[in-house]
């Protein structure tokens, strides 16, 4: 298998065919909303041809600014949050060395994603004396987190380069508007594009993930070439054997089932960032009007010691997606030692990946046992290729997920209750 594949392991043993003619038509027509852009939140669809119209002039200023970032930086601090920071953070971290700040050339913060006093002071502290780079990135410029991280890390910046701070400061923000992008040409910061029709959750494909990544030693020309792989594949009118509405079709069928929780399993501790980043994507595009299935993430085996009891046993309320990467980035094999008396023998001599791997499989028999349900999603191997079309598929999954269950997948009306709530507390004018 050399492709993205979805199997589903469904505790009724239904065939497939069986449950996509259930959804044929539903699919259908939400094909029709996402590509003839007229379903609800049709200004915000700029995402699903990204991957063929990308601006190439920007996109080789990234390159050019990546590489002035790997040669003048020892730390690369990325401010942003929510869909200006998760997924930059779920491909580096899928990507890279699973300890890449300690053995890249580049280290790579993040910050912007929370008030923690402690953790900005923690996390300045800890960079003072090294050579800094910095990227803010905001579609609206005003978002409290990144703005006061922004104005605590400028500060640091200005003190310790003077005017050549400018020089390390980059923007990525909206084209025209917002506070960040008028201090960014007061101070001659180089800017990028967030484009007007890409909402934040659906950005990673855009400068909002591409610099990030490309600074961390990610090469971003792969990864567009398997989102624009996806891009072709999963606009395919053959619908019951396009990949990306499998998913769909079959986490829809869980919902109408019953099932109030999906959760995103991985096998491989790097993938953790991803499942956060999925979270975003279908947390914020699907949960809205008294709807939606509820994403969570988890990481196994680790979290079979914790959770796995819940999901065996306790409140049917979930069902599970499992990223089956086959090939891991290092295969290790189980060293054979005579006498050595830990009950291992039996594995001698085998990959260590064959017994993650069996260890899925024994899960999702288990599972299966426990009547949970399990879409498997089976990837060859993380590299960035792949890692493009997945994220391609998953956003493409989520918005034709989002018109059959009747919601505009596009908006996030309710995150902004907190602000308002919070603005108020604080007395900021106008609330
Ligand atoms: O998906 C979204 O729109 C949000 O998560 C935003 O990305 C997040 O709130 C950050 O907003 P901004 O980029 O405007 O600072």
């Amino acid at each position: 298998m050399d492709d993205i594949k979805i199997a589903f392991r469904d505790i009724d043993d239904t065939s497939y065919e069986n449950i996509f003619g259930r959804f044929a038509e539903e699919i259908v027509r939400c094909h029709a909303a996402i590509h003839n852009k007229s379903g609800l939140g049709n200004e915000y669809l700029g995402w699903l041809e990204k991957p063929r119209d990308y601006d190439r002039d920007e996109f080789n200023r990234i390159s050019v600014a990546a590489q002035k970032v790997r040669d003048d930086s020892d730390v690369f601090l990325i401010i942003g949050i929510g869909g200006s920071y998760l997924g930059a953070r779920a491909a580096i971290e899928a990507l890279s060395n699973n300890f890449y700040n300690q053995v890249n050339p580049v280290q790579i913060y993040f910050i912007g994603h929370n008030m923690s006093s402690s953790y900005i002071s923690d996390l300045l502290e800890l960079i003072k004396d090294k050579r800094v780079s910095v990227n803010v990135i905001s579609k609206s410029g005003t978002t409290t987190e990144p703005a006061l991280a922004f104005r605590l890390v400028k500060q640091m910046m200005e003190e310790k380069y003077g005017e050549d701070a400018s020089k390390r400061i980059y923007v990525t923000t909206d084209e025209k508007r917002g506070a960040l992008k008028a201090l960014a040409d007061l101070q001659g910061y180089e800017c990028f594009v967030i484009p007007d029709d890409i909402g934040g959750r659906y950005s990673v494909l855009t400068p909002v993930g591409l610099l990030p990544i490309a600074v961390a030693g990610i090469d971003i020309n792969e990864l567009m070439r398997g989102a624009g792989e996806g891009m072709t594949e999963y606009a395919s009118t053959d619908y019951i054997n396009n990949e990306c509405y499998k998913y769909v079709v079959c986490r829809n069928l869980q919902y109408r089932l019953g099932k109030k929780v999906e959760v995103l399993v991985n096998y491989e501790p790097n993938m953790a960032f991803f499942g956060q980043w999925w979270e975003q994507l279908y947390g914020e595009s699907e949960g809205k009007d008294g709807k939606g299935l509820f994403p969570t993430s988890a990481n196994f085996t680790t979290d079979l010691h914790s959770l796995g009891q819940f999901i065996q046993e306790g409140s049917p309320i979930l069902f599970e997606t499992v990223i089956d990467i086959i090939e891991p980035r290092i295969g290790l094999a189980i060293p054979q030692i005579p006498d050595a008396k830990d009950g291992l023998d039996y594995l001698e001599g085998e990959e260590i990946q064959y017994v993650n791997r069996t260890a899925m499989e024994g899960t999702i028999e288990a599972h299966n046992r426990g009547k949970v349900s399990n879409i498997i999603i089976s990837i060859p191997r993380m590299n960035e290729y792949y890692m493009g079309k997945l994220i391609f598929l998953f956003e493409k999954a989520c918005g034709v997920s989002g018109y059959m269950l009747g919601v505009n997948p596009f908006n996030q009306p309710g995150v902004e209750e907190y602000k308002t709530s919070m603005f108020k507390l604080l007395g900021k004018p106008g609330f």
